[in-house]
């Protein structure tokens, strides 16, 4: 196994997640308590990790469906202190599969950083007969030490992922991501990296006054997912726009229409969605198909972030409310 470059040079961060999960049997791969291992301890168990002087910080330990602002916060914080120091030549953070996508999206927005940000997941618990957290944090580590690497990416099973793309598409496969059209970026070999595609690199630098926001920030903007299909009812639409339905000082200020195909959305919904964005409630659009953005036309009514999935989009929508 040749890992490129000095480990030493790569911080550890600690999110928890089923990479750092504990199941009372050797055989359960479902039954565990996600985040229950430290980094520390996590590193412990890959042999070739064993015993590196790697810096290494616990930012949280959980189960990756409780994610939320005050973990990001954290996070954000941390990483963007490692990045700044010259001796750092990237940051590999433990995250949980279920919600890696929205972490990634969000440290690729708000940092758009020009080092490896690498996060790093697994889908069997640490107690497992045969884990697959420790190859994934070695290859995890190849892909941060790797030369010309920078952005954030998600490495699971041998697979590197841009943040903008990956999505996780499975709920049991040990290599549960995809990037849709987009393809991954790359696959670990051994320890080295074969580049399918140019790695996320970024010009724009990051937007200093999000990131202060976002940091100081007791809560993201009310942004709720509405979903169109058929049979679609309105009244949920009702009871999210109702004057009463939210605290005055967190009053509801976007929606996400999870649309059909193209960007439609069912002829039910669309007279609230088109009071609600008279009434200055922000509404996007995001398609809920797997694959592909949706084609700009003249009959879209509501924005679109172009690309983006429906809880990117959430998001994006979110972080731009902030201001
Ligand atoms: C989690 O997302 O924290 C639990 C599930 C996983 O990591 O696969």
């Amino acid at each position: 196994m040749e890992v490129q470059g000095p480990l030493s040079r790569v911080v550890l961060l600690g999110t928890g997640g089923t990479i750092a999960g504990h199941a009372e049997s050797v055989s359960d791969n479902v039954g565990y308590r996600a985040g229950a291992l430290t980094i520390a301890q996590l590193l412990g168990t890959v042999p070739t990790l064993k015993g590196l002087e790697a810096e290494v910080m616990e930012v949280a330990q959980v189960d990756s469906k409780d994610m939320g602002l005050p973990v990001w916060q954290r996070l954000v914080q941390q990483v963007r202190q490692c990045l700044v120091r010259d001796e750092v030549q990237g940051v590999v953070i433990t995250h949980g599969t279920d919600t890696i996508e929205e972490t990634a999206f969000l440290l690729q927005w708000v940092l758009r950083p020009r080092k490896p940000v690498v996060l790093v997941c697994a889908m069997r618990p640490a107690t497992a007969v045969s884990p697959d957290g420790p190859q994934n944090l070695l290859d995890a580590m190849a892909v941060a030490s790797a030369p010309g690497m920078a952005g954030v990416v998600v490495v699971c099973g041998g697979r590197v992922h841009g943040a903008m793309d990956v999505r996780k598409v499975h709920p049991y496969r040990l290599d549960p991501f995809s990037s849709g059209d987009a393809g991954v970026l790359g696959q670990v070999e051994e320890g080295r990296l074969r580049w399918f595609r140019q790695p996320p690199v970024t010009d724009t630098p990051a937007d200093s006054d999000l990131l202060t926001r976002l940091l100081s920030a007791d809560a993201l903007p009310r942004v709720h997912v509405v979903p169109s299909h058929a049979d679609a009812d309105p009244q949920l639409l009702d009871l999210l726009l109702a004057p009463q339905a939210w605290p005055k000082d967190r009053p509801l200020r976007g929606l996400v229409v999870e649309a059909t195909g193209n960007g439609t959305v069912h002829e039910r919904l669309l007279p609230a969605l088109r009071d609600a964005g008279s009434r200055g409630i922000a509404v996007a659009l995001a398609s809920r198909c797997a694959d592909g953005a949706i084609a700009s036309h003249p009959g879209i009514e509501f924005e679109v972030f172009d690309g983006l999935s429906v809880l990117k989009t959430r998001l994006a929508l979110a972080l731009r409310l902030l201001g």
